[in-house]
C-alpha cells in the first residue's frame, strides 16, 4: 500500500489537469493466446484469470485481439481489444472496467463506453464454452 505522502507526490507531480491518470488505476491484463479454428477464436481458460468467475484476460490471436471476461460458471462475454478512440489494444482494467493505455478511454465488460475520449462502443461477440474452452465466434 502506499502512503498518504506518496499519493500527495503523485497529485502534485500530475499537475492536476486531470482527475484520473491513464495507466496509474489500471493494472495489465494477463494475456492468452487465442487459436484461430475457421469461424472462432478458441481459448483454454486453465490457469488463467478467467479460471475463475469475475476474471479477465487480453487474447492475441491471428484474428485479432479480444478482451474476454467471465461472468458466471459457463458464461463470458467477449469484446474487441482495440480501442475505437484512436486504435490502441486496450490492456489494462480496473476492477470491471477496461482501461487504454493511450488516453484512458473506459469501457465496461459488454464494451460500452463509460469514460471517454472514446465514444464508440466496442463490438461483442458470441461465445460458447465447452470442456474448458471457450470460442468466441467471429
Ligand atoms: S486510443 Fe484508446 S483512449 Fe485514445
Amino acid at each position: 500500500m502506499a502512503s498518504g505522502a506518496t499519493f500527495a507526490t503523485l497529485f502534485s507531480a500530475c499537475g492536476g489537469s486531470s482527475p484520473t491518470s491513464p495507466s496509474g488505476m489500471a493494472s495489465m491484463l494477463g494475456v492468452l493466446a487465442g487459436r484461430f479454428a475457421g469461424s472462432g477464436v478458441q481459448v483454454n481458460v486453465a490457469g488463467s484469470a478467467v479460471a475463475d468467475v469475475g476474471g479477465a484476460v487480453l487474447v492475441q490471436s491471428i484474428a485479432g485481439v479480444f478482451l474476454l471476461s467471465r461472468t458466471s460458471a459457463n458464461a463470458f462475454t467477449a469484446i474487441d481489444a482495440v480501442c475505437t478512440h484512436e486504435g490502441c489494444t486496450i490492456t489494462g482494467a480496473d476492477g470491471t472496467t477496461y482501461v487504454c493505455p493511450c488516453h484512458g478511454s473506459r469501457y465496461n465488460r459488454n464494451g460500452q463506453v463509460v469514460g471517454g475520449p472514446a465514444k464508440a462502443s466496442l463490438r461483442q461477440f458470441a461465445t460458447t464454452f465447452t470442456d474448458g474452452v471457450v470460442t468466441i465466434a467471429l
